[in-house]
């Protein structure tokens, strides 16, 4: 599973929520941490960057115009980049009403928001450092943020906990910071590569077009940072024959927006 990708009973790959149950609920909102719980998915994946005074905060897009209200409340502040806006004005933005207005009123969540509904639902967290370049330092921040809400403890760095970046980079970064956390890298990288990266990471996440028999064997057959093999989990499922194929591939996670759709024809089999 994104991690342990420990398919929940050794039978097939785990289930990932994407962006949260993001076909369910507005995408990386507590509403859609709670629709993946009430789906019962194993792990969550959810986005995380940061506000212009420092804060942590869980969102897709470098700017708030496709998710939240902001560019009708601050007309003058196109293109409502991120940075641009503080932690209490974000807070303030509805992220809900853009999917439906069942959730008008949903908020921009903060990484530690997001980290203690997980924890009180038991999740599995696949955390990805979205567009890291843009904010120096944002590893340190996340290690951080980690730790106070108590997602570094034995138990949690074992089976519960995955942080995974575009970025090599910053996925190196964060392992030299706290080599103790699994780390993946996502994206594609030539298979000659595999095993530079794997002195760093756990995972290598590709887009599931590039998740080929051969690509997938390839990653699978080498170790990473921890000692164990090296696993992959593909973006985005969102189709049963898709899911199906996959899982026939052993790859071993698959990250969806319809986790309900996925495990269905993950049984089906
Ligand atoms: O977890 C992989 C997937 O989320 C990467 O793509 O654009 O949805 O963040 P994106
Ligand atoms: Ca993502």
């Amino acid at each position: 599973a994104a991690g342990a990708a420990a398919p929940g009973h050794g039978s097939g790959p785990a289930v990932v929520a994407h962006r949260g149950a993001s076909g369910h609920a507005p995408e990386n909102t507590l509403a859609a941490v709670d629709a993946a719980a009430e789906l019962e998915v194993e792990w969550v994946e959810v986005d995380v960057q940061r506000a212009g005074d420092g804060e942590l905060v869980v969102i897709h897009d470098n700017d708030l115009a496709r998710t939240t209200d902001a560019p009708e409340r601050y007309p003058d502040r196109a293109p409502w980049t991120l940075t641009d806006f503080s932690a209490a004005e974000i807070a303030e933005l509805d992220a809900g009403s853009w999917y439906g207005p069942e959730f008008a009123g949903e908020r921009v969540p903060t990484l530690g928001q997001v980290l203690d509904r997980m924890a009180a639902h038991g999740q599995k967290l696949l955390l990805e450092v979205k567009s890291p370049e843009l904010y120096p330092g944002i590893e340190a921040d996340i290690v951080a943020a980690l730790r106070e809400h108590g997602w570094l403890s034995p138990r949690t760095l074992r089976s519960a906990l995955v942080v995974q970046s575009f970025d090599a980079a910053s996925v190196r970064t964060l392992h030299e910071l706290a080599p103790r956390v699994r780390t993946g890298l996502l994206g594609n990288p030539p298979v000659a590569e595999l095993r530079r990266h794997a002195q760093y990471v756990d995972q290598i996440n590709p887009r599931h077009t590039a998740a080929t028999a051969e690509y997938v064997a390839a990653i699978q057959e080498l170790r990473g940072a921890h000692g164990r093999r090296l696993q992959v989990n593909v973006w985005t499922v969102n189709d049963g024959p898709t899911a199906f194929a996959l899982a026939g591939l052993g790859v071993d996670g698959i990250i969806t927006d319809h986790p309900d759709v996925v495990r269905a024809a993950l049984s089906s089999g």
